[in-house]
């Protein structure tokens, strides 16, 4: 264990997932010192995330947490509040992919997407925020976008409109903290190797296998590659970034 993060108090949500990139970005903050939140609504694998950090000597704590319930975001921070009385790190991870043609997409699945994806954005940012601000010791804010929060892709029509608007709402989000030193950043991966992908593939093979085919590197990525990335933005060493977009892609997009 070394001390990138040492005794800050992070929240990573979706971070049940393993492979996963949630899960990842805790287990780096906690093996860099920090005491980590982990949230999802899989019980059973975010008992099983905990433990396996808690056991390697980290500091994990797990709630049950629906990211798309603003209630439930209040009963996080609820009881971050009570222990801790403060949040250092944010990282809003948990996030769902349902791909397939505009013309296959229904209003339920559109909203379902924008819900998990980029609303839960929204209700975590402006509650941490709040309480950076309330210590006035300022804080890291990583929001999971996605390659195609950045360029159209077939098949993703929802998907990209949830990726697109994190990526602009947490710019204004950095614009308006900024003087707080409230460090608020996206990233952006490509085809990143984790449980995701089989829910993708399943939704929509051929676009899946198009993609997949088109890494310049010629491989997927890991999450514990993307969990790098985020354990820098989240950490002191990224103190002068902010407002900024990361990709991370084997060159996918360049
Ligand atoms: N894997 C990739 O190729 C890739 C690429 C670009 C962006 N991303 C983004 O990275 C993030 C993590 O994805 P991943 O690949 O690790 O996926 P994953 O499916 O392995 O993990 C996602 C986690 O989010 C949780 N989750 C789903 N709905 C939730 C909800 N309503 N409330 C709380 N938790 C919920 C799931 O239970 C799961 O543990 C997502 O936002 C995803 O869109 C992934």
């Amino acid at each position: 264990m070394t001390n990138r993060v040492k005794g800050k108090i992070a929240l990573v949500t979706g971070a049940a997932s393993r492979p996963g990139i949630g899960y990842s970005c805790a287990e780096r903050l906690a093996k860099e010192g920090a005491t980590v939140y982990l949230t999802d609504i899989n019980k059973e694998g975010l008992d099983e995330a905990v433990k396996k950090i808690n056991s390697a000597g980290g500091n994990a704590i797990g709630i049950i947490h629906d990211v798309a319930s603003e209630g439930d975001w209040d009963t996080v921070f609820n009881q971050i509040k009570k222990d801790h009385g403060r949040i250092d790190i944010l990282i809003n991870n948990a996030g769902i992919a349902m791909l397939g043609t505009l013309d296959e997409l229904t209003p339920a699945s559109y909203h379902k997407q924008i819900d998990i994806n980029m609303n839960s954005v929204y209700y975590g940012t402006q509650r941490a925020i709040s309480l950076m601000r309330e210590i006035g010791e300022g804080g890291a804010i990583v929001s999971m976008s996605s390659i195609v929060g950045l360029k159209g892709f077939a098949g993703c029509y929802a998907y990209a409109a949830s990726k697109g608007g994190v990526r602009l709402m947490q710019k204004t989000a950095a614009l308006e903290t900024a003087k707080d030193n409230i460090r608020i950043n996206t990233v952006h991966p490509g085809m990143i190797d984790t449980n995701i992908q089989n829910d993708a593939k399943r939704d929509n093979a051929e676009f899946y296998e198009a993609v997949a085919a088109s890494v310049p590197m010629g491989r997927f990525g890991t999450a514990d590659e993307v969990a790098n990335l985020v354990l820098f933005l989240a950490s002191d060493e990224a103190v002068y970034i902010t407002g900024g977009e990361f990709v991370i892609d084997g060159g996918m997009t360049a």
